[in-house]
């Protein structure tokens, strides 16, 4: 039970009145409406909309057979229903089957529902996905210079949009794109499953994704966003398949996800080097909370690289981790500028790690040779407390910059038991300040405990952020 069925309880016994009522309704209306009765189903989820019109998808020729191409029954039925946005709203229904597409735009004031045994296949024919622009905040396609294949389901300009599902499935078939990722064959950046650019208020919630040909879920320039109950699962070999990467957006709340991927877990980000600093649009005001993470390359959460906008507000709490390289880690590098501020952890639970702790301020990997070296990243005010490891090679790898300092970091109550063969030195530290308080095995000079008699506790804000307190409500839809 997440969060968002839990805000409803208050209202759960309202629903179940008016969800009797329609019920009894159609009962006292003769024969026929007995028999729609009894045909009907209703799908009841939590949703911060809900919507006045509905529709199938095979009410536009959409066909679930796993090889017809739905791509344009969406696109019709999307259009459609686009028109409701200024009247309720709509909801597009996916029933049972497989339905292959290749991408597909969506709405405002738009719900995508997803049975539970629905699954959307991506096609692997290219022509199915449009090319589109590069970010202005990258200046360029994340595995190629130039254009960039369109997500399979992609936003942008939109409010309220809603993609949710009871656990249904999308699945990218991205053994493809990752063979000819990896052959170089690809003259554009490969799409992510979903990506949302410039909207506000999105839902994305109760799904699972398998195997998308690159990031899984890409919010960008986008404010209000829930990502909740979803799973995300991809070789741990797989190129790039990041789970969830909200880029540039303020005030997002990522909660009850499971994700095992062949990258970062969770990778916080805000655009790259000079175009980044130019659009100089920050990543703030992010939760991320009862995230369970497997990530044996990656981090389980990721701040950086690209973070030229900034990261500023991250609010980690109740993590737990299993076979992954780092914990949380903080990526950048001189030519990034922008800033890491801000961060707040609290509550890891770790098994089977390289690194508790890592920092990396020589990460590189530029768009480009138009960096400006002199645009140092601020990193600053890091917060780490109440964390359990086992099973682990290094506790801590700290490389800040040279003259560039990374600075008030406080990590308190931390206990890192060791593997069998763990490194000889356990904390390593370069251009960095800060305290540690409680921390075994002993922390770096850098980093001076504080001592019995001074236990320090990191901070961790005790308000509450906007995103927690947006309402949802009980939707349905009825399927005869
Ligand atoms: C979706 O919208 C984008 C940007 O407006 C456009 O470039 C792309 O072609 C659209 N995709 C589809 C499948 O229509
Ligand atoms: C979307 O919004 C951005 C930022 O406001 C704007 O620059 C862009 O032109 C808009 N795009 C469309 C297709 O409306
Ligand atoms: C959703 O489906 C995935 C994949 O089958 C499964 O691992 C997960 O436990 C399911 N989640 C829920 C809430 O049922
Ligand atoms: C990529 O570009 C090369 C050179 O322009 C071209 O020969 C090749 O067909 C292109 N490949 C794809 C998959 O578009
Ligand atoms: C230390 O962390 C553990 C979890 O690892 C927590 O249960 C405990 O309450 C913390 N102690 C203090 C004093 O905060
Ligand atoms: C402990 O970590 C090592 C890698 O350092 C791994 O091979 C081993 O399986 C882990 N042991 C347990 C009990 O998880
Ligand atoms: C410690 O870190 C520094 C800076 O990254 C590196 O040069 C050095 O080799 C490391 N020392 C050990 C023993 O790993």
């Amino acid at each position: 039970m997440g969060d968002l069925w839990r805000s409803l309880r208050r209202t759960q016994v309202l629903n179940i009145i008016g969800l009797l009522g329609v019920l009894v309704f159609l009962n006292t209306n003769g024969v026929e409406s007995r028999k729609r009765a009894q045909n009907l189903e209703f799908f009841e989820y939590p949703a911060i909309s809900c919507r006045a019109h509905s529709a199938s998808l095979e009410d536009f020729g959409g066909v679930g057979d796993g090889t017809t191409s739905n791509t344009k029954a969406f696109k019709a039925a999307i259009d459609h229903l686009s028109q409701f946005a200024s009247d309720g709203g709509s909801q597009l229904f996916i029933p049972p089957g497989k339905w292959l597409t290749g991408s597909f735009n969506l709405t405002s004031h738009f719900t995508l529902y997803l049975h539970k045994d629905a699954v959307l296949l991506a096609s692997q024919d290219e022509s199915e996905w449009p090319l589109i622009k590069p970010l202005p905040s990258y200046g360029r396609g994340r595995d190629n210079a130039g254009g960039r294949y369109s997500s399979l389901i992609f936003g942008t300009n939109l409010t309220d949009v809603v993609i949710t599902g009871d656990n249904g499935t999308i699945d990218g078939q991205g053994e493809l794109w990752w063979t000819k990722f990896r052959a170089k064959e690809l003259n554009y950046t490969r799409p992510y499953l979903v990506e949302i650019l410039y909207s506000e208020n999105i839902q994305i919630s109760s799904l699972t994704l398998i195997n998308s040909p690159s990031w899984n879920i890409h919010p960008t320039y986008c404010s209000n966003v829930i990502v909740q109950g979803v799973t995300i699962l991809a070789p741990v070999t797989s190129p790039n398949t990041d789970g969830i990467n909200p880029d540039s957006c303020t005030n997002t709340r990522i909660e009850d996800c499971y994700i095992v991927s062949g990258d970062d877990c969770v990778a916080v980000k805000s655009g790259w080097d000079e175009y980044g600093i130019a659009f100089g649009m920050p990543t703030k005001q992010l939760v991320i909370r009862r995230l369970t993470c497997i990530s044996p390359f990656s981090a389980v959460i990721a701040l950086g690289s690209e973070m030229s906008g900034g990261i500023e507000d991250v609010r980690a709490e109740d993590i737990t981790a299993i076979d992954s390289e780092s914990g949380v880690r903080i990526k950048t590098a001189v030519g990034r500028g922008g800033f890491v501020k801000d961060i707040y952890v609290r509550g890891m639970a770790m098994k089977t790690m390289k690194w508790v702790f890592w920092m990396t301020g020589n990460y590189g990997d530029h768009p480009d040779n138009n960096y400006d070296p002199k645009a140092l990243p601020v990193i600053q005010n890091i917060n780490y407390r109440d964390i359990v490891a086992e099973n682990v090679t290094m506790a801590a790898r700290l490389e800040g910059i040279p003259g560039d300092t990374f600075s008030e970091i406080c990590i308190s109550n931390v206990t890192v038991g060791l593997t069998a063969k763990p490194k000889k030195l356990q904390w390593n530290c370069t251009n960095v300040e800060g305290i540690s308080s409680a921390v075994t095995p002993k922390p770096c000079e850098l980093l001076p405990d504080q001592g019995p008699e001074k236990i320090t506790q990191c901070n961790f804000p005790e308000d509450s952020l906007p995103i927690d307190n947006i309402k949802v409500r009980s939707c349905y839809y009825k399927y005869f």
